[in-house]
């Protein structure tokens, strides 16, 4: 089938893709659906991420990389790899899809890397478990699936070093976010519930999945990034070998108990003795969402080795990128969750607050305080839930 291209710049690539004719009363998504190839443009800062990822873990490694990108769609990020992360070695690509993999081809062709670029047009769990075994693993696996990554996870697992990083895309934002439970019950295992910081607990479902699935290989495995922007998440996780460090990342899963009368959480390591409890500050049933990753969503030292290496690329000058990798940094070491202050503000009947001035306001009670990458109204704190509502309202309440 011949369809209409268009060629495209993206980073360092010249990629050609369908061509998007929306037919009448048809929204560009819409007609983007339909395409015989899948190309996302909105997606583009999710490959800038990916490449400062890897160029952060390519100066961990300092060795020559293999990478695998086993639904590579046009192939844009693994060719933009390879352009643009000095010492990829490798890059396996691979896609189902006869049109994906013809256009890859011709993708691979145009951008001048045949020698180090490849894809086969094969199942991706299954071109995983061809690499799941020692001298054959990459060292960075990229999972960028339509929907949920929870069907790779195992066999990206298995197929990336001990040492390496797998990165995953999840785009199902209704199962992870609680709007379909039995849904992120049968993917993920887990009980999601709709709060206000939902995009921040999807992660933690998302991580929690990963652990577990590594875990059962002996693999230990922690977020060294991870963000929420436009309809999706993104999780770099970092591998690690080993019985016991493995058993160490397990012990950052738990729980998150959610009050229905003042909006006050907690976390609750390990397991629950029973679903919910009673809210301390209010007295209302709590209902647990989990179990998921406790632990932070992002390391410190890969967020400054991203940000170093964002100032030799052009990807530097992304100020959305640059500023959720900012924001992300500041949320290590907070505790799980946000509130929103629109929400707050809300409940207690007064119209909603500047955000600065309550974190001001916190840190100034010697609470810390921060903003969330996830929602602008979001407000990542420690001091419990009347605090907070204590300075929403200001002195004089
Ligand atoms: C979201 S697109 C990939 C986009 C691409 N990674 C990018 O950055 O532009 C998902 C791709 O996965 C392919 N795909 C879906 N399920 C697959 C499977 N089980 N094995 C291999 N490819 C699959 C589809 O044909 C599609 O090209
Ligand atoms: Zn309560």
């Amino acid at each position: 089938m011949e369809y209409p291209k268009a060629l495209v710049s993206e980073g360092m690539a010249r990629i050609m893709v369908p061509e998007i004719i929306p037919s009448e009363g048809e929204t560009l998504e819409g007609a983007r659906s339909w395409a015989p190839v899948f190309y996302n443009p909105i997606m583009k800062m999710n490959r800038d991420s990916a490449i400062l990822a890897l160029g952060a873990l390519q100066r961990r490694l300092s060795r020559p990389l293999t990478i695998c990108e086993p639904m590579c769609g046009t192939g844009v990020r693994g060719i933009r790899m390879a352009l643009e992360v000095s010492g990829v070695q490798e890059a396996v690509l691979g896609d189902m899809s006869y049109h994906a993999v013809r256009l890859a081809e011709e993708n691979i062709r145009m951008n001048g890397v045949t020698d180090r670029v490849r894809v086969r047009r094969m199942e991706a769990n299954l071109l995983l478990s061809l690499h799941a075994r020692p001298l054959a693993r990459f060292d960075y696996t990229d999972i960028d699936p339509y929907g949920t990554p929870a069907p790779f996870i195992d066999a990206a697992a298995r197929a990336t070093r001990r040492d390496g990083m797998v990165a995953l895309t999840a785009t199902d934002m209704a199962p992870l976010c609680g709007v379909n439970m039995r849904a992120c019950l049968r993917k993920y295992g887990s009980t999601s519930l709709r709060t206000g910081h939902s995009h921040e607990t999807a992660l933690r479902i998302l991580a929690g999945s990963f652990v577990r699935g590594a875990a059962v290989h002996e693999v230990a495995s922690r977020p060294a990034f991870g963000f929420f922007a436009d309809h999706y998440i993104r999780l770099y996780m970092r591998l690690d070998r080993g019985k016991r460090r493995a058993d160490e990342s397990l012990r950052e899963m738990g729980y998150l108990l959610h009050c229905s009368g003042c909006r006050s959480f907690r976390s609750v390591k390990g397991g629950l003795d029973e679903r919910g409890g009673v809210c301390e500050a209010c007295g209302s049933e709590m209902k647990a969402e989990g179990p998921l990753w406790l632990g932070d969503l992002a390391d410190e030292c890969f967020c400054s080795d991203m940000i170093e290496v964002s100032e030799d690329s052009f990807i530097g000058s992304n100020r959305r990128l640059m500023e959720i990798i900012g924001s992300v940094r500041r949320e290590i070491g907070m505790p799980p969750g946000f509130f929103v202050i629109d929400e707050l503000s809300s409940d207690l009947g007064v119209a909603s607050r500047r955000i600065e001035p309550v974190i001001d306001g916190l840190k100034a009670s010697g609470f810390k305080a921060t903003r969330s990458h996830a929602d602008s109204r979001g407000l990542k704190t420690d001091a419990p839930v009347e605090e907070v509502k204590r300075i929403i309202l200001g002195p004089d309440a």
